[in-house]
């Protein structure tokens, strides 16, 4: 894979874009300490809720983010930016020790304080949303190496590569964005991001590749039966700047030409790809229609200093999965 570490650029107090890469706000310090102002309004009611009433809450308490934090994520939502990140977002200073695995910090409520920082700045891009079938239903899902899943399909892996993928890719009600935010990464361990813009393919591939001629499957993360395959195509939408659902572990071609084209798509996205470290306080939002993401492997401590993100599934419409189903709720499966 061909991958380029940390090609964003950063400026204290401005926002700004490197070429085609990511683009970045950089919060100053005053700017931070308004945000952790906000936190400490909201952490009591935090305590109080369950998560869906929570998201709720916290849609309009994020008019009191930074005005200049506020535009950047409007507009990114608006002009469909691939890549964008916030960095200097507050992480507590006494920030618990890593969970050994989603559940422990369910149990915990480990960086409560850090999941309200993460659905402040989402709500501005989307609707917070997650799967009955996911992490046990919980909007904030915790993304940290488990000892017991190193070499598993899922993001609690660690000595195996996720390879590059659209989040939830079986899935028709899957997420616009996906974001992340960052507690801890001593290793500076990359989240790899691949455009569809960036991807070399030939006429005939794309052309093949926007029909309906693949079958994409639940992946590891998902447990239980209410998760199911779909069929469709690969490329969908304008043709100069199409979106795309691929993740090449869980998927599946309909015949021989669809399955080639597959290796074809993974091999163009992997030498397109772009390594992102996060850093603590650094919060990165992945357009899921326009970018595949994945992570490098790497050896993972378990000593409760490991790398640990915070991540949300963002529609920019809750309304497109309530008209599929029979209730309305957040909570999807
Ligand atoms: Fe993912």
């Amino acid at each position: 894979m061909t991958m380029t570490v940390g090609r964003t650029t950063e400026s204290s107090g401005t926002s700004s874009r490197a070429g085609t890469d990511v683009e970045r706000i950089v919060l100053a310090p005053a700017e931070a300490g308004e945000v952790e102002r906000l936190l400490d309004q909201l952490l009591g009611v935090a305590r109080s809720r369950d998560a869906g009433s929570l998201a709720e809450e916290v849609r309009p308490a994020a008019e009191g983010l930074p005005l200049r934090l506020r535009q950047f994520l409007v507009r990114a939502r608006q002009r469909e930016s691939e890549v964008f990140l916030v960095s200097g977002l507050p992480v507590s200073t006494d920030l618990p020790p890593t969970p050994e695995n989603w559940a422990a910090a369910e149990r915990t409520g480990a960086g409560l304080r850090e999941e309200l920082v993460l659905l402040l700045c989402g709500s501005l891009v989307g609707d917070p949303f997650c799967w009955s079938t996911q992490q046990n239903g919980r909007l904030v899902h915790d993304v940290c190496p488990a000892p017991q899943a190193a070499n598993s399909k899922t993001s609690a892996s660690s000595l195996t590569a996720l390879s590059l993928h659209t989040e939830d890719v079986h899935h028709p009600c899957r997420a616009d964005y996906v974001s992340l935010f960052c507690l801890r990464n001593p290793d500076a361990v990359a989240t790899s991001v691949s455009r569809i813009d960036d991807a070399v393919l030939s006429p005939e591939t794309r052309q093949l590749l926007r029909q309906d001629r693949f079958r994409f499957h639940p992946d590891d993360s998902h447990t239980g039966t209410a998760a199911r395959p779909s069929t469709g195509p690969v490329l969908f939408g304008p043709a100069a700047q199409p979106y795309l659902r691929f993740d090449a572990e869980f998927m599946s071609g309909l015949d021989d030409a669809a399955s080639a084209a597959i290796g074809e798509t993974e091999d163009s996205l992997r030498a397109a790809a772009t390594g992102v470290v996060l850093k603590p306080g650094d919060l990165a939002f992945v357009d899921n229609y326009r970018v595949v993401h994945g992570r490098r492997a790497f050896a993972a401590r378990f000593d409760g200093q490991d790398r640990w993100l915070k991540r949300i599934n963002l529609t920019r419409d809750l309304r497109n999965s309530h008209r599929t189903r029979d209730v309305r709720s957040r909570v999807i499966g």
